[in-house]
């Protein structure tokens, strides 16, 4: 592997993101704080048009899919149970030389502290032998700071999600399969952030757990489990999807919400963990990754890309987990499987039985169960399948807001070069965003500001227009001007009130130019069709 050469190309982006308000450091007053970045005005409106895109996909445009939106301080058993306390870690070790503190597997390059988009060689003075640095941030809850007051920021959001799993379950009328889907902040105490906002300490993610029936079950009640190629999309959902089904189908749902978005399949990657790379309980995990500038690449010039969502398969572990610790049941009912249970012969019963037994012995002698009470708690568990009863197994698409965001900046951003007539060249950017996740939605300006006709009239297309979509009203310096600030803000469409509108030629009363920002191309559009024409190509 060699080190990336784009850097150059990372701090123009860091540059502009500033400039034009995307992206800030947090403090920054201060002399700014390492690991966290506020979003500007149009960083704000980018995550949060992403944010939505992300919540109208995955829970209402979907039957199967509730939403939750659970507190960032939960019980501290909670991170026991999922295994955060015990070993959310990083190795980390110190510098005797400059006291810096670093990641064990991270220390010939560090973020430059004054500049942390670059990477500079870090102090070889001696260091400590490596240790483990749990990564989550922790607090009080009420007044007295000791061990029983404990509390943790999460570090991510799919635990609630897990915690909540049968209120949501009785309150929703949903049925397995069906997911539960949040977004919201989280915290890691990154040892060393870096990439500008790729790793950062505090963060959001879009998480969804969709909950499925164990292929033990599937094939009681559908007497074998579908086969599906491990590329390309399955189709729409069967009722004998196992698993495998379901992980390939959620990879290639949230390939075509990237696709969606401006993010084209040849800007992603994808990486199929190994075995070895998977944790223990996890059946598979695909990462669908971006080519950022700051990339690695090999000898030949290819990138495989940084991670921004991973898919994971992650059996019955989570909701197994919180069942020990909390002792509340978190299995489920099923009537179809009590119905078909009855009707299998004593063979494929007892088949099935000793597979899931197999199964839910593995899962409580790896989680530290001695081996009776494991033998006798997974034969209750099996014996559950003919009452209908199982725990449900989850697939779970967790992605990074900060990530995507990031992504979409870097494919965004292009660089025009212009030459005037007497041979001058000027650079200028242009953010060729999604028009779905575009910031601003719509300029609109009047030709003239000096002109109050033209001036009323272009207020009147702003007021018509803001209750759908965000617009942004400009008057100031020549019309170029005003279209090339538009083109920096990654505004798709741009509407001008000229002298045509108000009826100077009167077959063009009541129209305006409409320019489009990739390619200046200009058109002309009934004010009274505007709002339908913008709505169906921002939404
Ligand atoms: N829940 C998976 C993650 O936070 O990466």
């Amino acid at each position: 592997m060699v080190e990336p050469k784009e850097i150059p190309l990372m701090e123009k982006i860091v540059s502009l993101c500033k400039r034009r308000g995307f992206i800030f450091q947090s403090s920054e007053i201060y002399g700014g704080i390492n690991g966290f970045w506020d979003y500007g005005p149009l960083g704000a409106e980018l995550k949060r048009n992403v944010k939505e895109l992300w919540w109208n996909t995955m829970t209402r445009q979907r039957e199967d899919v509730a939403g939750l939106e659970a507190t960032i301080i939960m019980s501290p058993e909670i991170w026991k149970a999922s295994g955060h306390v015990a070993t959310f870690s990083d190795p980390m070790i110190d510098c005797k030389t400059c006291k810096g503190r670093f990641r064990a597997d991270q220390t010939n390059e560090i973020p430059c502290p004054q500049k942390p988009s670059k990477l500079v060689s870090e102090c070889h003075g001696e260091k400590t032998a490596p240790r483990a640095f749990n990564l989550m941030f922790q607090t009080y809850v009420g007044p007295v700071q000791d061990d029983s007051s404990i509390a943790y920021l999460r570090p991510e959001t799919a635990q609630a999600i897990f915690a909540q799993f049968k209120n949501v379950l009785e309150t929703s009328r949903q049925k397995v399969p069906f997911g539960i889907g949040q977004i919201g902040k989280a915290f890691r105490n990154e040892v060393t952030p870096r990439n500008y906002t790729f790793r950062s300490r505090e963060f959001e993610q879009m998480e969804l757990e969709f909950f499925i029936k164990p292929d033990e079950v599937i094939e009681a009640i559908s007497g074998s489990v579908a086969t599906v190629p491990e590329t390309g999309h399955p189709g729409e959902p069967q009722p004998d999807w196992g698993w495998q089904a379901w992980h390939q189908y959620w990879v290639e749902e949230r390939v075509r919400f990237y696709e969606g978005i401006g993010l084209d399949r040849s800007t992603l990657g994808f990486h199929r963990q190994t075995p070895a790379e998977l944790a223990h309980y996890a059946r598979a995990c695909v990462d669908i990754l971006f080519k950022f500038p700051f990339s690695k690449r090999d000898e030949q010039g290819n990138v495989a890309g940084d991670e921004l969502e991973g898919i994971a398969a992650r059996s019955d572990f989570d909701l197994s987990q919180h069942a020990r610790f909390s002792g509340k049941p978190m299995g489920v009912f099923d009537d179809e499987l009590r119905g078909a249970w009855g009707k299998l012969p004593k063979e494929k019963q007892d088949d099935l039985w000793k597979r899931y037994y197999d199964n839910r012995k593995n899962y409580l002698t790896k989680s530290g169960v001695e081996a009776e009470p494991a033998s006798k708690q997974a034969t209750e568990d099996a014996n559950g399948l003919a009452k209908g009863q199982y725990i449900p197994h989850v697939i779970e698409p967790s992605a990074g807001v900060d990530r995507l965001i990031l992504a979409l900046i870097a494919n965004a951003y292009s660089e025009v070069v212009k030459t005037d007539d007497k041979g001058k060249s000027e650079t200028t950017f242009v953010m060729k965003f999604h028009p779905r996740v575009a910031p601003i939605k719509v300029g609109v300006m009047p030709l003239l500001k000096n002109k109050p006709e033209l001036v009323a009239k272009a207020i009147a297309v702003r007021d018509l227009l803001r209750p759908w979509m965000n617009v942004y009203y400009d008057d100031g310096g020549s019309i170029g001007k005003r279209y090339a600030r538009q083109d920096e803000a990654g505004t798709p469409f741009c509407v001008t009130i000229d002298f045509d509108t108000l009826g100077e030629k009167p077959e063009l009363l009541d129209t305006v130019t409409l320019r489009h920002r990739d390619d200046g191309r200009q058109d002309r559009l009934k004010i009274s069709e505007l709002r339908d024409w913008l709505l169906e190509r921002v939404r």
